[in-house]
Order: C-alpha cells, then sequence, then structure tokens
C-alpha cells in the first residue's frame, strides 16, 4: 500500500492527511472547495514546519512532497490504495462520495469513513462492495490523539477490519474495535452520558464547580464543559440530535438547545459555558470548588453506558479503557474508576438520579447490578470489572482489607467511640505492620465506623491503673509499638477523621501525612482536664505547629474541622459523605508516585522525628510520672462520674 485517498480537507481531513504523510504514504486530498483545499495545505504546512523546527521530523518539505490535492474525485481515485472519507456529515453527500468511489477504485480498495454518527451499515449500501466498507473514526487533533475507532458495518469482513487494524498502526494509530454498528459507537456514547449529565447537574452546580471535581480529582486534563467548550457546543448538539434520531436514548438538555440558539458555541464564538477572550485563552477553574460534588457523579452515566456495550458485545473493557485513555485522556479507564470508588456506588447513584429524573437512561445496566448482586463492586471486593489483590483480616477490633494497593485499615468499636483499649492498640499495630510488609500496598489508610473517629485511651483502662508500674507498663508494652510503627512508617499514611477525634485519637494524626476531615469532625487534646498530659501533641505537636498548639494543649479546648486545619492538624476538610472517595483519589495521586521514592521521602521525613526524641521522651516520662499522683485519680474519678474534678477553683 502506497498511496491514500483523503475525500474532504475540512477539520478533521487535513489533519488525517497530515498523519498518513508523515507515515511515509503519498497522500491524495480531495475537496470540492478550492479554499479550503489551498488552506488544508498551508495548514499541513505550518505543522510540518513546526515539528521540524523542534526536530521532530528532517524536512517538512519532503513530506510535503507527498501531497497533492484535487477537487475531482473521479479522476483521482482510480489510484488509491486506501481510503479515508472525510466530508461535511451529511448521508446524501456521503452516498454520492461512495458510490463514485465504489466506481472509480481498484477492486480491493477498502473505503473507511469518519463518520461520527451516520451508521457504516448506511454508507456502504452507496456500493456493491459492502464488505470493504469500514468505519475509521479519528479524533480532533488526529496529529495528537493517537487513537482511532474501528467500526464494523453489518457486512465489513474480516479481512476488510484486520487489513484496517494493519493500516491504523502503519500511521501509528492505536486502535480500539467496535464490533457493532451503534450510534455513537464507543468514545461518542459514553461522552454523550458523561456531558449530558454534567449539563443536567448545573441545576445544582456552577460549570467551575464540575469542571473543578473533574480536574482535580479525577485528574482529567480538561473539566466537562472546557472539552465542549473546545469541540464546539453545537457539535455536541449535533452529535446528540443525530445518535438520538437513530436511537441512542438521550434526552437534550435544554441548555444546549439554547446555547445553540443564542450563539454560544464555546471557544471559537468567545463564549460557552465559559467566556474566552481569545481563542487560547483557557477556562479558570478554582481548585477550591473540587470538593463540592464527586467526579464519580457526573463519571456514573458514563459507566452505565460502557456497561451496556459490554453487555452487548459492542467492545470488551480493555477496548473501553483505552478509548477513554487514550481518546479523552483519562488518567485511567472509566471502568478502572468504577472498579476503584466502587459498583455499588455507581449503582446507587443511577438509582437516585433516576428516581430524580424519572429518565429511563438513568436505569441501571442489568450487568452492574448483577455485579452488585455477586459482590463483585471494585477493589474493595477483590473483583469488579477487573480482578484485585485482596485480603481481608480482623485484629480484634481492627479490620484490616488489602484492596490491591492500599490497605484500608477500620477501628471498629463504635459503641466505644473507638476508644484505645489494649486490643484497639495491638490490633491497630498489627494492621499498620501488615501493610507495611506487604509490597503490593502503596497507601495505608486509618479509617473509623460509627460516629466517632476515636475518643482517646480508653479512661476505663487509665482509671484501672493501680500505681506507676500499671501504666508505665501499659504504655512501653502496648501504646508505645504503634507509636514507633507509625512514627517511622516507611509507606504514605491517609488518616480520615469522620468525627471526634480526642486525646490520642487526635495524637495518633501527626504521624499521618494526609489527614483528611469530614466537615463534621472534631479535635482536642484534653488530658490537662483529666489529670494526665497529651504526650505526642505537647512535644511531637509542638514541633509540628509551634506555639498555635499550646493553647489547645493547655485549655482542652474543642476545635472544630476548620480550625483543625487553620493549625495544620488537618489538610483537606470535605463533606462528611466524600471521606472516602477523596481517600481514593489521594491513593490514585501517591500511587503515581516510584515507590522507592515514596519510601525515600517517608524515610527523609522520619529521620527530623529523631530530632525530637528527648521531647517525646519526657513527655512520655511526664506521663508515667503523672499516673500515680492524686491529681490523675482524681481526674480519672471525675470524668467516669461526669463530674467536675476538685482542683477547679482550688
Ligand atoms: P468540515 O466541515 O470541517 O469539513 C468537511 C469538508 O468536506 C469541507 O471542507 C467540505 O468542503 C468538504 N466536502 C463537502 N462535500 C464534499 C464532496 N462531495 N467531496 C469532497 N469534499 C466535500 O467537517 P469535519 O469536522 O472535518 O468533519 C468531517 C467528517 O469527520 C464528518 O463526517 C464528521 O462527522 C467527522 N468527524 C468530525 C470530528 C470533529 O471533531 N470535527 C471528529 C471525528 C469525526
Amino acid at each position: 500500500m502506497k498511496n491514500v485517498l483523503v475525500v474532504g480537507a475540512g477539520t478533521m481531513g487535513h489533519g488525517i492527511a497530515e498523519v498518513c504523510a508523515l507515515a511515509g504514504y503519498n497522500v491524495t486530498i480531495v475537496d470540492i472547495n478550492e479554499n479550503i483545499l489551498s488552506n488544508a495545505v498551508a495548514r499541513i504546512t505550518w505543522s510540518l514546519k513546526k515539528l521540524e523546527e523542534k526536530k521532530k521530523i528532517e524536512s517538512a518539505d519532503e513530506v510535503l512532497r507527498r501531497i497533492e490535492t484535487s477537487q475531482k474525485l473521479e479522476e483521482v481515485a482510480s489510484k488509491a490504495d486506501f481510503v479515508i472519507e472525510a466530508v461535511i456529515e451529511k448521508t446524501e453527500v456521503k452516498h454520492e462520495v461512495f458510490k463514485t468511489l465504489d466506481e472509480k477504485c481498484k477492486e480491493e480498495c477498502i473505503l473507511s469513513t469518519n463518520t461520527s454518527t451516520i451508521p457504516i451499515t448506511d454508507i456502504a449500501k452507496a456500493t456493491k462492495r459492502e464488505d470493504k466498507v469500514v468505519g475509521l473514526h479519528f479524533f480532533n487533533p488526529p496529529t495528537l490523539i493517537r487513537l482511532v475507532e474501528i467500526i464494523k458495518g453489518e457486512k465489513t469482513s474480516d479481512e476488510t477490519v484486520n487489513a484496517t487494524k494493519r493500516f491504523a498502526e502503519s500511521i501509528g494509530m492505536d486502535y480500539v474495535m467496535v464490533e457493532k454498528d451503534v450510534p455513537g459507537f464507543l468514545i461518542n456514547r459514553i461522552n454523550i452520558r458523561v456531558f449530558v449529565e454534567a449539563m443536567r447537574l448545573l441545576e445544582k452546580f456552577k460549570p467551575e464547580e464540575i469542571d473543578a471535581a473533574i480536574r482535580y480529582r479525577a485528574g482529567l486534563p480538561m473539566g466537562i464543559f472546557e472539552v465542549v467548550d473546545f469541540t464546539g457546543v453545537d457539535t455536541v448538539y449535533n452529535v446528540l440530535k443525530e445518535v438520538n434520531k437513530r436511537g441512542f436514548n438521550v434526552e437534550m438538555p435544554p441548555i444546549l438547545e439554547k446555547m445553540v440558539e443564542e450563539n454560544a458555541l464555546g471557544m471559537k464564538t468567545g463564549k460557552g459555558f465559559y467566556t474566552y477572550k481569545s481563542f487560547y485563552d483557557r477556562a479558570k477553574i478554582p481548585k477550591k470548588y473540587a470538593y463540592s460534588l464527586n467526579p464519580l457523579q457526573i463519571l456514573a452515566p458514563g459507566i452505565n453506558e460502557a456497561a451496556w456495550l459490554l453487555r452487548n458485545g459492542i467492545a470488551t473493557k480493555e477496548d473501553i479503557d483505552k478509548a477513554t485513555v487514550k481518546g479523552m485522556a483519562y488518567p485511567k479507564g472509566i471502568l478502572r474508576f468504577a472498579d476503584s470508588y466502587g459498583i455499588d456506588k455507581v449503582v446507587d447513584i443511577l438509582k437516585s438520579r433516576k428516581s430524580k429524573t424519572k429518565l429511563e437512561e438513568y436505569t441501571p445496566d442489568p450487568w452492574l447490578e448483577e455485579m452488585q448482586k455477586e459482590g463483585k463492586l471494585g477493589k474493595k471486593s477483590g473483583e469488579g470489572f477487573y480482578k484485585y489483590n485482596f485480603e481481608k483480616v480482623d485484629f480484634g477490633p481492627v479490620r484490616y482489607e488489602k484492596r490491591h494497593d492500599y490497605a484500608l485499615i477500620t477501628m471498629r468499636r463504635p459503641e466505644k467511640l473507638n476508644a484505645l483499649n489494649e486490643e484497639m492498640w495491638v490490633g491497630l499495630n498489627q494492621a499498620f505492620k501488615k501493610a507495611e510488609d506487604d509490597e503490593d500496598v502503596r497507601v495505608a489508610i486509618l479509617a473509623a465506623e460509627g460516629r466517632a473517629f476515636c475518643a482517646g485511651d480508653d479512661i476505663a483502662v487509665m482509671g484501672s491503673w493501680k500505681d506507676l508500674k500499671d501504666g508505665t507498663d501499659f504504655f512501653e508494652k502496648i501504646a508505645l509499638p504503634l507509636v514507633n510503627t507509625l512514627a517511622y512508617y516507611e509507606k504514605p499514611l491517609i488518616s480520615l477523621v469522620n468525627g471526634n477525634a480526642f486525646g490520642g485519637g487526635m495524637e495518633l494524626n501527626l504521624f499521618f501525612d494526609v489527614v483528611i476531615a469530614s466537615e463534621k469532625a472534631t479535635f482536642a487534646v484534653p488530658e490537662g482536664l483529666i489529670g494526665a498530659i497529651p504526650p505526642i501533641a505537647s512535644s511531637f505537636g509542638y514541633m509540628l505547629f509551634g506555639r498555635k498548639i499550646a493553647r489547645y494543649l493547655l485549655t482542652g479546648e474543642v476545635m472544630d474541622a476548620e480550625e483543625a486545619k487553620e493549625l495544620g492538624v488537618v489538610d483537606l476538610v470535605v463533606p462528611h459523605d466524600m471521606l472516602e472517595e477523596v481517600a481514593i483519589e489521594f491513593v490514585d495521586r501517591i500511587s503515581m508516585l516510584a515507590p522507592l521514592s515514596a519510601r525515600a521521602i517517608k524515610r527523609s521525613m522520619n529521620a527530623v522525628r529523631d530530632s525530637i526524641k528527648v521531647a517525646m521522651d519526657i513527655a512520655a516520662r511526664e506521663i508515667e510520672l503523672l499516673i500515680p499522683t492524686k491529681d490523675f485519680a482524681e481526674g480519672m474519678r471525675a470524668f467516669v462520674s461526669k463530674r467536675r474534678p476538685e482542683w477547679i477553683g482550688r
């Protein structure tokens, strides 16, 4: 194969022609419009010169010499070995073009179409070689997005598909297979669901909030509305209208229609969902909006669509994920997103949207419901769309779950506000050690069941100490091992504070690298009020936050989550029901780091802790000395009987 014919020299045609010429093919570009043809050559020339300047190619002229243009399809068609049609999206025009191609092209020549919405089967009918007509769907701009969808029409032969795969590879394109000629093929079906959902969510959220969640949390390079503005609001509208006409059940969002009427078409008109001063302007999307809604809320209808594609044998899960990564620049495939957040959460979102909107299109795909029924919830259960390494072990009241690349360690003594009794200290230590020893685990997360995070040391236990030795033994044998494990932990640690974190429960957080708190979380180190001291906060905490912590140590005052963030204990305050999702997103981000780098960072930070070892030892000694005092005994008694200790006002 030497000669490629590209029909249509517009937005897509000129880019496709450039890609083919760069790969070494002789390319003929045909268009009915002379201006568009010369414009196409000018754009290709500009782009090739840039590549030459950047030394990505040796000679722009050499590539250009392989390109010729023509306005007469019937004259140039006969020398083509492979045809890519990219004319205007009108069925009658495509029919006309394919009729001519069929008449003039060599018998063995494959005729491919770049159509986005017209069935391949329908286009093929204009020819007498329906087996040799195939969909070859590029993305804009083809020079950058190195992925195509190869779509089988009803009569497309396997031979044609195989030759098209080889051709795609020969021009440096990766491909995904779309086994049946369904409206919207693969990527547009998923995109439409996600775009439409984002538009419907505008009832409750600002575009910046939706895009901030997508960009800063899901990690896509552009927000949904940025993509729509870039693509063209009218283009999205047209694709949606066309695929809808062809049986893809999606209700047109009124805002889309309205914007088309008002000529708010995106970057090209200076106004779309955002306003643009110039074409190269970018929308401003403040990071602070990222926690208005979960990204899964926006992705869930796309995941539902992906499940439909899978169930109907239209695409494989690997291709669906490849399409979202390579075609849409998702940081990971949409099915991987589903597995990370949890299939149960996807189904819940769809059901709640369905009951709110009454739209059938939100009905969870039977495939998803089946997965949920079988407990295939994703990483959290060891299997979702993919399989994961999974392990669940209970260490007393502490549950350890290995979820492939992270460990979730949960305190499960909610009736005692997860207070730290012996079993809890020991269980936590065992769980964190297990996570540290497991090579698969990249991050360990601490979470709590129930309303409270952790109420600190179990007062009942402390109250039972009779003398110095009881307390010393407890600290040295039970509590210190966990403190040492956490203080010198060599993997990143995330803590999810869902409610009250008091005393030891607050102090443990000081060893964590990222502390994410619910809006409902509160923090306090009130040990002084019961005749004891918060040893970690008084020493290590003072090093971390300086004098700012003294006030809380000396008054026992309760901080809300925002105050704790201001102090520096907390990194992020998020809505209560978002905690788990945010942690999962952090795991993804941290997992991008080389494991050895993460370890080296942790080791370096931990070494700083050595420098305050003296202070920590003193604090530990101080608490041990307090245990046999009258104040301590009185403090314990007062706490248990809920009265004021007698030293107040003494
Ligand atoms: P465009 O409007 O920029 O270009 C279409 C070109 O076809 C025009 O230059 C027009 O003069 C030419 N044309 C019309 N009738 C012709 C004929 N009989 N013979 C030869 N040339 C003829 O459109 P665009 O955006 O490049 O789209 C082309 C095709 O690619 C459509 O099928 C579209 O659905 C598809 N597509 C577009 C994408 C996009 O982002 N714009 C992405 C993927 C596919």
